[in-house]
């Protein structure tokens, strides 16, 4: 394919045999311009491949903008550095969802919808007693975000403007209770009930840590830095548990179902569950006598499957902007908490090691948001199994955003990719004695 400047095309021509065909290019305000290939299978009978989607855009989207090689992330033209320090997760939430950063006004009618609405329907907690005890609780979420919809029919009501927004805020409102429930069930305690005059981060982690029997004051502090994790968690584009989100929805199946499909492609140890992974990497190798290069040694070897969780990133070729944040806010709630975490040390350590690695150099590959988010997860006093649930509930604005976003655009169609076969060509079959 060649294009008639390298700069800033129009049109991209390509030939096929003795055909040739001009394809519309498209052009980002900021970031890639891609090629229109609409076209190209009426017109040449060709498709493209493109196994992983590396090289392909699903959408046009003015949500979030990621520039891997500089390591830039804005919301909504937002610099994710300035909303780390400035907003709120809730703020932050509804400029994702809505668009623009709210007025006072609007912040506070927001706030106020999703306080009113977390509490979880009374017959789900049969729902929570009904699995193990060693349920999974990314397992838990999925089920209970999908059985949501049993509850509020009204978010088959995917064109209705009134159902979808109170559907958002219900989800956002619900996510955490259902989480924390989720983590109850699992160690046998009560399940504990939202506190209205908490703040959203707070309120989770009242739900989480709170028992009947004495009282839980939240550490200011940690709800701050959970907060901070939200909002560097909210959105980051077309990645696998988006695009799931986005392919569900485009079935037009209801917000509840798109979300639930989102939370199982998170759970994933190769997206959000790697920040489970990285925990678990650092304990084998403290368990192991805390030798670092062995392991990075062993995340080299061709032979060897396994990889160094929380180290590389599909988009980012440079550092992961929110890994830079994460690191110092890590830092400060283990000051904080006054956690003195063995695994930080390794941590650090395995980041030195691997960052001076010719193998990570050469295929850039630095620490990703989920490399020390664990390490802040860990200080609050979460367990492992809990980590990906508080990624999904920070992911929730994003994925919504995104939904609405295609559902709102003439643009959208059912997400149907083809294929290139590869399989047997006709054959006759053959009775089960004659095989
Ligand atoms: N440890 C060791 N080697 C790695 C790692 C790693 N963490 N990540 C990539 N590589 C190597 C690959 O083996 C490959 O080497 P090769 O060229 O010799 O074959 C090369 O680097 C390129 O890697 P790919 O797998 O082709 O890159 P891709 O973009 O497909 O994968 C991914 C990105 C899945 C994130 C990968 O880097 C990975 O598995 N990382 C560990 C899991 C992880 O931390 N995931 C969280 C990502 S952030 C998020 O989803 C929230």
């Amino acid at each position: 394919m060649t294009t008639d400047s390298p700069t800033r095309a129009d049109a991209a021509s390509l030939r096929v045999g003795g055909q040739e065909l001009e394809l519309p290019i498209v052009h980002g305000t900021d970031g890639d311009d891609a090629v229109d290939i609409g076209k190209l299978r009426g017109e040449t009978g060709l498709i493209t491949l493109d196994p992983g989607y590396g090289n392909t855009g699903a959408c046009t989207s003015a949500i979030t903008f990621l520039d891997g090689e500089d390591g830039i992330l804005r919301y909504r033209g937002y610099p994710i550095e300035q909303l780390a320090a400035q907003s709120t997760f809730l703020e932050v939430a509804y400029l994702l969802i809505w668009g623009e950063l709210p007025t006072r006004e609007q912040l506070d009618r927001f706030v106020s919808e999703v306080t009113h609405h977390t509490l979880i329907r009374e017959e789900m907690r049969h729902f929570f007693d009904s699995f193990p005890s060693d349920a999974h609780p990314m397992a838990v979420l999925a089920s209970g975000t999908v059985g949501m919809s049993n509850f509020y029919p009204d978010s088959q009501n995917i064109f209705d403007p009134d159902a979808v927004e109170i559907t958002i805020n219900r989800l956002i409102a619900k996510l955490p209770t259902l989480a924390a429930w989720s983590f109850k069930k699992a160690i046998g305690q009560p399940y504990v009930y939202p506190r209205n005059d908490l703040g959203y981060s707070a309120n989770l982690l009242h739900m989480m840590f709170a028992v009947p029997s004495e009282a839980y004051e939240v550490n200011p502090k940690v709800a701050e830095a959970l907060d901070l994790l939200l909002i560097l968690h909210a959105d980051h584009e077309q990645n696998a548990s988006t695009a799931t989100v986005r392919m569900v929805g485009s079935t037009h199946a209801n917000l509840y179902a798109s979300i639930s499909a989102g939370i199982s492609a998170l759970w994933g140890p190769l997206h959000g569950g790697a920040n489970e992974a990285v925990i678990d990497t650092l304990e084998r190798i403290v368990a192991d006598g805390g030798s670092v290069q062995k392991w990075v040694d062993k995340a080299k070897d061709p032979n060897d499957t396994f990889r160094l969780a929380g180290f590389g990133h599909r988009i980012y070729r440079n550092f992961d902007p929110r890994a830079k944040i994460i690191k110092s806010a890590a830092e400060r709630v283990l000051a904080a908490t006054g956690a003195d975490d063995d695994l930080f040390e390794v941590a650090q350590r395995l980041e030195d090691v691997a960052l001076n690695d010719e193998y990570f150099i050469s295929r850039k590959l630095y620490p990703n948001v989920d490399f020390y988010s664990g390490m802040i997860y860990r200080a609050i006093g979460f367990p492992k199994t809990m980590f990906t649930n508080c990624f999904a509930i920070g992911r929730l604005p994003g994925w919504i955003a995104q939904w609405k976003e295609m559902m709102e655009s003439p643009e959208t169609k059912i997400g149907r990719p083809r294929q290139v076969y590869i399989g047997p060509d006709t054959r006759a079959y053959v009775a089960i004695e004659q095989r």
